[in-house]
């Protein structure tokens, strides 16, 4: 696809959002730039910035200023650089181990009100260890239409937050597109029709069900709907998270021996309002 030339920099398309060059997310500071890079990531999803080098964690933290407050929710890593990031590593000396890989999720899914943007950089690169998007309002487009009307009833409930509970379908607050509200791997059970006279909760083997007819929209026909994210030195992730699930992908955890070091710094940003039907 052709690259777009913008007033501040080039973006192009991948398969899920667009490559970023030509800014310096170290140094860019002009509110006209952010601007910009705000709009870019509510169009596109998610910006893959290019050739940043190493951005510090204090750098990174203060990015994610220009998406609101900071929210942190994770736990502290002894090497992490900064309070505000999380810092997840094959090495479980340099970051938290086996991250990521607990189902298809979205950032904060289990919280009351779940991350609006999730920020990815990489300050050392294995040689095998992607990321894999999906576009959650694709995901909703192409379900059957049987499905589609099991899963507008579905809420999910939180594993680890008491009284959280979910519509899996909702409108996006700031696109008003439809998404999902999911985390695959913090999810105790669903409730069918919630708010109603005749809300019910799944039992364990429903609850096992509906997750595995989740996890099969992303997965489905080879998965040729998600975009995995090969990482590059220097690579700069900024996603509007509502909009895309995530999960890291099974080379993510090989080890240090086998593929080199791999260093995540993740930092979110606060939501405003909780999902809503
Ligand atoms: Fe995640």
């Amino acid at each position: 696809m052709p690259e777009i030339l913008h007033d501040f920099y080039q973006i192009k398309p991948t398969k899920l959002g667009c490559e970023v060059r030509g800014v310096d997310v170290k140094t860019e500071n002009r509110p006209e730039v952010i601007e910009k890079i705000k709009q870019d990531v509510a169009k596109y999803r998610l910006l893959i910035f290019k050739d940043q080098g190493v951005v510090s964690g204090e750098r990174q933290v203060e990015i994610t200023k220009w998406f609101g407050e900071v929210h942190s929710t994770h736990e502290q890593h002894p090497k992490s650089p900064h309070p505000d990031v999380f810092r997840v590593s094959n090495d479980p000396e340099e970051g938290h181990y086996g991250i990521g890989r607990r189902g298809w999720h979205i950032g904060g899914g289990f919280l009351p009100i779940p991350f609006y943007y999730v920020l990815y950089h990489m300050p050392s690169v294995p040689k095998k260890g992607a990321t894999c998007f999906a576009p959650l309002s694709d995901i909703i487009q192409r379900l059957p239409a049987a499905k589609r009307s099991d899963w507008d009833r579905l809420w999910m409930v939180s594993e680890s937050h008491e009284g959280v509970v979910h519509p899996l379908i909702y409108k996006h607050p700031i696109t008003k597109k439809e998404v999902l509200c999911f985390h695959l791997g913090m999810t105790s059970s669903f409730i069918y029709d919630y708010g109603t006279d005749y809300q019910r909760l799944t039992t364990p083997e429903e609850t096992k069900k509906i997750i595995k007819s989740i996890d099969e929209e992303f997965v489905k026909d080879g998965g040729n709907i998600l975009y995995k994210h090969e990482w590059e030195v220097g690579d700069f992730i900024m996603s509007d998270n509502l909009s895309v699930g995530h999960e890291a992908s099974p080379e993510s955890q090989i080890p240090r021996s086998e593929v080199g070091l791999r260093v995540l710094h993740r930092t979110t940003a606060k939501g405003e309002v909780p999902p809503s039907k």
